[in-house]
């Protein structure tokens, strides 16, 4: 089998820039801040395969740059530098001609295509949930016309049918259905999620991308959130991009694990070895702090 999405050499920078941006920053020098000019080197060289069905981990303390790696990956942010490309058979399987590039079993960058492309991709590709609801979530419009404005965004028309969708999946997310007129300022935190869920699985995306969802969460509805995302991402055949600051949610959902500081991949491997033998001196802080 071969990856869905390659990731080379891609990075995000806040600031002018200088020459000395790279060498004054990342892990050794304990900061994403460029002392000569005041840069912010958010993240730098990440490179990843993502494969079909498969859940990737991102850990690492706050401001290490996860976030910015998720927003740049959904074409939030313009990158800085590097590529995301897609196998072509996955392309075709949405419906997608080609975008371009040199031929092969890949497409061209997909960061450079333009921004009709990009929402297009957006819409039938990916899905999203974030940590902060109000991100993901129109907290003033039904929690079923938040899933029916995601379906119009991937080409569906029929009313009755996106109410029979939007039932279905606020169903499968545990979501009573006989709420989904309600908004979601009504519903708890972790109900929040559940929708922002169900939206995200609404258009059968193939890549999901999960930035801290269950953070700030009780323990016991983290348990059952989490629980939920393992379950769907299986019956859905997701690939998942899993960010986190806590190894307990990457350790339950993920079999690889990227492990960031200060905007750059310092170790990367199964999830299990890194819990048990890191190997990076960071890591080891990070497993430690955690045990
Ligand atoms: N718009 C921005 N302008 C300047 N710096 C930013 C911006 N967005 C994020 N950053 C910085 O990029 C770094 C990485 O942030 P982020 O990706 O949110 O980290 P994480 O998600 O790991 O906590 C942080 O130092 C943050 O302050
Ligand atoms: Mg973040
Ligand atoms: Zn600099």
């Amino acid at each position: 089998m071969e990856p869905l999405i390659r990731v080379r050499g891609l990075g995000k920078q806040f600031g002018p820039g200088c020459p000395r941006c790279l060498a004054l920053t990342g892990p050794e020098a304990d900061t994403n801040l460029c002392p000569a000019c005041g840069t912010v080197v958010a993240c730098h060289g990440i490179h990843f395969d993502l494969y079909p069905g498969e859940a990737l981990g991102v850990v690492g303390e706050s401001g290490s740059g996860k976030s910015t790696l998720v927003r740049l990956l959904h074409f939030e942010w313009p990158a800085s530098c590097g590529t995301m490309e897609i196998h072509r058979s996955a392309l075709a399987g949405l419906g997608l001609d080609d975008a371009g590039g040199e031929g092969g079993a890949y497409s061209g960058n997909l960061l450079a295509c333009n921004d009709f492309r990009k929402r297009q991709l957006r819409h039938l590709l990916m899905g999203i949930v974030y940590q902060n609801p109000h991100l993901g979530l129109r907290m003033g419009i039904s929690a079923g016309g938040n899933i029916a404005e995601r379906l119009l965004g991937a080409g569906w028309r029929n009313i009755a049918r996106m109410r029979a969708r939007a039932a279905e999946l606020l169903d499968k997310t545990e979501v009573p259905v006989s709420r989904m007129d309600e908004p979601p300022a009504n519903f708890s935190g972790g109900m929040q999620q559940r929708v922002q869920i169900a939206k995200a699985l609404s258009n059968n995306p193939l890549l999901l991308f999960l930035d801290e969802v269950t953070t700030g969460l009780d323990l016991s509805v983290q348990a059952r959130v989490l629980d939920l995302i393992r379950n769907l991402s299986h019956e859905f055949k997701l690939a998942l991009l899993v960010v986190s600051h806590d190894l307990g949610v990457i350790n339950l959902l993920c079999q690889r694990t990227m492990v960031m500081k200060a905007g750059r991949v310092v170790e990367s491997g199964l999830t299990d070895q890194i819990l048990q033998d890191p190997q990076h001196r960071y890591s080891q802080l990070l497993v430690a702090s955690q045990l």
